[in-house]
């Protein structure tokens, strides 16, 4: 099918390796929120894949980008300079996410290629993720529950489960939550720590916007060594890469929690493992990985990490929200208009997407 617009019609492609044109593809199927906007502006649709529980087939993906004039992907994508390269008429990439690492916007942008994302709708539930497992590990939430499940829970004692005071607790010291990037999500989670009372630190490139928030400015591994907490919110990119390393996991506290709802690849995973395992640190509590869904040898066995399945935007109101950003910007791309959300808007200077924007006319 294709679509109408004002009708919800689209052209699924899951197994099928075709270039058949179609406005925009999306790679993998978004909330219908964000269907009923595209077609609703009058494109025409094509799903890579239905199926949420699988990934889509390369071959699907460079076949969906040679036949569209808007990429939608999603962040399991990788949009390279192959893909990029299938498809001179191509007008831009409307990432499903805030999170852009998935696409090489470096190459898109020499190709004149805008690429935009979906930030702003998903920072609180993000926000209240983070604060979920920093709980959860701490309380030992996931620990707790298993226990009841499996009929252990036989009589209430002093020592059953005992796990970390997250606020000051009955020795009034205030614990120190430390956050790794400071950007909208990092600043919603130290928001959020004044319900707890704690002392907030972070380091960020930009130590103005630490200060301009209340919270003081530490360089990284000063931060390390003093936090009771430390939660991670950097974007990657080759300098945030193994940010969390060995050296720096044996910085931290042996008292101290290591959340990650940012990008796996922000922590040396191995590293972790050894660094729970033996001890230098308390307990992590993990939204992504560093090879997802894969998770690094050992980590699902130990009972001082939570780990969940990437969900810090899980929340029906959110995934709909970023279907309609992403089809937003999706529909600028269309029309050759400047997306709100453009991650590389200096590609809207340049020739190379001038020429882009005449390349079927
Ligand atoms: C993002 O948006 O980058 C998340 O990883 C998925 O919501």
């Amino acid at each position: 099918m294709t679509g109408v617009g004002g009708t919800l019609c689209y052209r699924a492609m899951t197994g099928t390796i075709s270039d058949a044109m179609s406005d925009v593809f999306v790679t993998r199927r978004i909330p219908d929120a964000g269907l009923a906007l595209l077609a609703g502006g009058g494109a025409s649709i094509a799903i890579g894949q239905e199926d949420e529980q699988s990934g889509l087939d390369r071959a699907i993906l460079l076949a969906g980008a040679r036949g569209a004039r808007v990429l939608l992907p999603l962040v399991t994508e990788c949009i390279d300079r192959e893909v990029l390269e299938q498809n001179p008429r191509l007008r831009g990439v409307a990432n499903y996410g805030v999170g852009f690492d998935n696409v090489d916007v470096a190459a898109a942008t020499e190709l004149g290629i805008p690429v935009s994302n979906t930030p702003g709708v998903l920072t609180e539930a993000t926000a209240d993720l983070t604060w979920a497992l920093l709980l959860a590990v701490a309380r030992r939430i996931p620990e707790a529950d298993a226990f009841m499940r499996a009929g252990r829970f036989k009589i209430w004692g002093p020592t059953m489960l005992l796990g970390a005071d997250v606020g000051p607790g009955p020795d009034g010291r205030r614990k120190v939550l430390g956050i790794v990037g400071f950007g909208h999500i990092g600043r919603e989670v130290a928001r959020r720590a004044a319900g707890f009372d704690m002392d907030v630190v972070a380091h960020d490139p930009k130590p103005e916007v630490v200060e301009a928030a209340g919270a003081r400015w530490l360089e990284l591994d000063a931060l390390l060594e003093h936090a009771d907490f430390v939660c991670l919110h950097p974007r990657l990119a080759p300098e945030t890469r193994h940010l969390i390393d060995e050296a720096r996991l044996r910085r931290m506290k042996p008292t101290a929690y290591l959340i990650n709802v940012a990008r796996g690849e922000v922590v040396d995973e191995g590293a972790l493992v050894r660094a729970l395992r033996e001890g230098w640190i308390a307990g992590a509590a993990l939204d992504v990985y560093e090879r997802e869904p894969a998770t690094a040898p050992g980590l699902a066995e130990l009972t001082n990490v939570v780990i969940v399945p990437h969900i810090g935007s899980a929340t029906h109101e959110t995934r709909a929200r970023m279907a309609t950003v992403a089809a937003t910007n999706a529909l600028h791309h269309l029309r050759g208009e400047r997306a709100p959300q453009c991650v590389n808007s200096a590609v809207y200077e340049t020739a190379t997407w001038r020429r882009r924007m005449t390349a079927d006319g």
